[in-house]
């Protein structure tokens, strides 16, 4: 980088990243070693992060799943070696370093060591070790956060984490206040670069739903400086980490139905909120296409909330007619109005199981049973469902609740 060597500087070190360790899979097949090993590492020096990830292709001769341990610990030993100052490292995103072990004749620019090591770094003199340097095809894209946009934003320094629900769902707090907030993030560590537009595709529902009964409601989105900035504080525009969600404290449907936990009679009234919820997505002209119990979640009065909206699919939440087609996101809008009828149909079904032989269990599944029918000729039409779905009102003139 910057062109000259430095004096280690006292402030210099390497932060490791172990859990960004990976390696490719094709090893798992036959029990060969790994063709390519990585990790992410940030290089601290001179009061500069630099953000890189050392990709090894060198064969180091330990194979077999269980070696994996020491294949990081021999990759990370190598990490420790090298001279980062010595190389063009790219400023503002992530560097990678493509390192591999070659004939000495390729003229590509040899890997630069810490002086400490040149000495007693022996190789076979035809082999020398190379590298090569590209930016991170598999890094992070963070959205712009563009002031225009209005969106109600929170500065992720503003707001403490509780605790982790799955891979990138967080309970967290505003700081200073009480009131518990969900905080779901771009990054996650299956992270692939179309999971941006996932997510943008996630946050542009909301924005439209917002206010909509029933259905998760958008708090802001979480901003920062790029995490990937070089110079701290070099006042660059603000990216987009995740989004803060309203919090619904009493479970996901799936607990609720696992536990045959109804919350008193309250679950008797979630298929007709739920319908209703699904009507009010579908007039905005946006459809869920994950309905499952998972994607459900009880507030605080006891009334369900969908959540996850728009942007998944479960193979197996699919209505039959459409498993073998194309991608179900692409469907006609009209043919994923007809999908979500389906998957809720078989919700319902599930629900009902709460009071397996109660009468409001057998009018629950009865009306599951006839939106998911195999056959889509034969099935309930959803005007129809909503008219015949119990109401709070219907069930207490039934004497049912
Ligand atoms: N607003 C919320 N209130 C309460 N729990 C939530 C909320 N959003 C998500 N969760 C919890 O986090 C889990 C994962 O969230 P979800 O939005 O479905 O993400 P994913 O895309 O990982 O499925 C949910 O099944 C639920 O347990
Ligand atoms: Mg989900």
């Amino acid at each position: 980088m910057k062109g000259f060597h430095h004096a280690l500087s006292i402030s210099e070190h390497i932060q490791t990243f172990p859990r960004t360790y990976k390696e490719d899979q094709g090893y798992r097949v036959d029990d060969s070693e790994p063709c390519e090993r990585s990790e992410n590492i940030i290089f601290h020096a001179d009061g500069l992060k630099w953000h890189v990830k050392v990709t090894s292709k060198a064969k180091i001769g330990i194979t077999k799943r269980a070696g994996l341990l020491k294949r990081r610990k021999k990759l990370e030993a190598l990490i420790s070696l090298i001279d980062f100052h010595s190389i063009s490292l790219l400023p503002d995103t992530v560097s990678e370093i493509v390192i591999e072990k070659v004939s000495c004749l390729l003229c590509l620019p040899k890997l630069p060591l810490k002086q400490e090591f040149q000495l007693d770094y022996t190789e076979p003199s035809d082999t020398c070790w190379v590298y090569t340097i590209q930016e991170d095809a598999s890094r992070v894209l963070y959205p712009i956060y563009d002031i225009e946009s209005k969106l109600p934003m929170i500065a992720l320094a503003d707001i403490e984490e509780k605790e982790q629900i799955s891979n990138n769902v967080f309970l967290v707090t505003s700081k200073g206040r009480d009131e518990n907030l969900i905080y779901k993030t771009v990054e996650h560590p299956f992270y692939e670069q179309n999971h941006t537009a996932v997510f943008q595709q996630e946050l542009r529902n909301l924005v439209l739903l917002q206010g909509c009964r029933n259905i998760v409601q958008l708090v802001a989105v979480v901003t920062s400086p790029s995490p990937f900035q070089t110079k701290p504080s070099s006042g660059s525009v603000d990216v987009i980490l995740g989004m803060v969600l309203e919090y619904y404290p009493n479970g996901t449907l799936e607990d609720a139905i696992h536990l045959l936990n109804g919350k008193g009679t309250a679950w008797k009234t979630w298929p007709c909120h739920l319908a209703h919820a699904l009507l009010r997505l579908h007039n905005t002209c946006i459809t869920h296409m994950d309905i499952t119990s998972r994607n459900v979640v009880i507030d605080a009065a006891d009334e369900p909330v969908f959540i996850d909206i728009g942007v998944g699919y479960t193979y197996e939440n699919l209505a039959p007619e459409f498993r073998n087609d194309f991608p179900p996101l692409e469907l006609s809008f009209n043919q994923r109005c007809q999908n979500d009828w389906w998957a809720f149909g078989k919700l319902l079904i599930e629900l009902a199981s709460i009071e397996d032989n109660g009468s409001s269990g057998t009018i629950i599944r009865n009306i599951g049973e006839k939106l998911s029918c195999e056959h889509p000729e034969d099935r309930l039409d959803i005007s129809e469902a909503i008219r015949i779905l119990p109401t709070s009102k219907k069930l207490i003139y039934r004497n049912i609740i």
